[in-house]
Parts: structure tokens; sequence; C-alpha cells
């Protein structure tokens, strides 16, 4: 009795050693896995642009984003966070980032991305520095693996510009 719980407890440690080490080997063979994401992101409107009540600017826009994502993918990926955000500068804060629209992909398959979309969160500055404002738009991808760590990728369209009116 005493050597068969010995013997479990052997086999049990040995089992969790080899289940750990499978673990590492997964993410370190994941980090040797250098993705190409291609991603293309346009502005097809502005909808309005405007000055809310509350004294804060307001921006509607219509978004055409295309992203092959595909290429994330390995078989220690359990899904991907991918968000777009329009980031800027201002007086207070040197980066400022407003999430417009997200997505979660649990599939390669499902990894090409193509909508016409208007901004799903609204893009709302806490002021009025949106006149004549130059904004990135960055498509951020946060790859959650099955083992090991997250991390995190990007593409930014740099150098877009706000009107100096409000429309
Ligand atoms: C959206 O972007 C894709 C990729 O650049 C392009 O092929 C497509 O024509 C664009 N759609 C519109 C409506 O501009
Ligand atoms: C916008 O992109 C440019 C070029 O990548 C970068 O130098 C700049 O810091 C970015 N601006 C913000 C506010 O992130
Ligand atoms: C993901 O892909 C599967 C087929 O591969 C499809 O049936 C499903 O509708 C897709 N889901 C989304 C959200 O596109």
């Amino acid at each position: 009795m005493h050597s068969f719980m010995f013997r479990a407890n052997a086999v049990l440690t040995f089992g969790v050693t080899v289940l750990a080490l499978l673990c590492c080997l997964a993410s370190v063979s994941d980090n040797l896995h250098h993705a190409k994401p291609s991603v293309d992101l346009q502005i097809l409107r502005l909808e309005s642009f405007q000055r809310l009540p509350n004294g804060n600017d307001e921006v509607k826009l219509v978004l055409n984003i295309t992203a092959d994502l595909q290429s994330l993918f390995t078989w220690n990926t359990k899904q991907l966070f991918v968000f777009v955000a329009a980031e800027y500068a201002t007086p207070k804060n040197v980066l400022n980032q407003i999430s417009l629209w997200d997505t979660i992909v649990e599939r390669k398959e499902n990894a090409t991305i193509a909508q016409l979309t208007r901004n799903k969160y609204s893009f709302v500055d806490q002021g009025n520095n949106l006149r004549g404002l130059n904004f990135n738009l960055t498509m951020y991808w946060n790859v959650m693996p099955l083992t090991g760590a997250m991390y995190t990728g990007k593409t930014v369209v740099p150098g877009l510009r706000l009107p100096q009116q409000y429309r």
C-alpha cells in the first residue's frame, strides 16, 4: 500500500514535469514563428465633426479595415483580440488612444478582415482638441496563446488629419 502511493506520486510528479516542459517548448517554438500580417486602414468618409453640448469634440468616420492576420495563428494560438485606435498627442497628454473598432478572431479561417464600418465606439475627445489634429490610425493585435505569454503587434497608419472646421 505504502509503496503503491509512493509510485503513484512519482508517476504524477513525472507527468506534471513533462507537461511543464511541453508548455515551455510550446511557447519557445511559438516565439520562433515570425508572422507577417498585412493591414490596410483607410478613412472613407468623415460623416460628421462637431462640438457636443458638453464641449467635447466628436468625430464620426467610415472606416475601411482590411487585414490578413492568418499568419499570426500557430497551433499554440487561442485567439486574437484586434482593435483599431485613433492615436494623437494633445498639450495635456503625449498619447491619447481612442479605440474605434474591435473584434475577436478565434480561428485562422476567420482571420481575414474586410470591414466597411462606422466607428463602433465613439471618437470623442475630452475637450476641443480635434480641429486640424494630426493623428494616427493603429491596428493592434493581442495574440493570446494556449500556453505562454500574450504578445502584441501593431501596424500604424500615420499622418492623418482632421479638418480645421466643424462640419
Ligand atoms: C477598402 O480597402 C481595400 C484594400 O485596400 C480595397 O481593395 C477596397 O476597394 C476598399 N473599399 C472601398 C469601398 O474603398
Ligand atoms: C504617429 O506615428 C508616427 C510614425 O509612426 C510616430 O512617430 C508618432 O509618435 C505617432 N503619434 C502618436 C501620437 O502615437
Ligand atoms: C468563422 O469561419 C467559419 C467557417 O470557417 C464560419 O462558419 C463562421 O461564420 C465564421 N465566423 C465569423 C465570425 O466570421
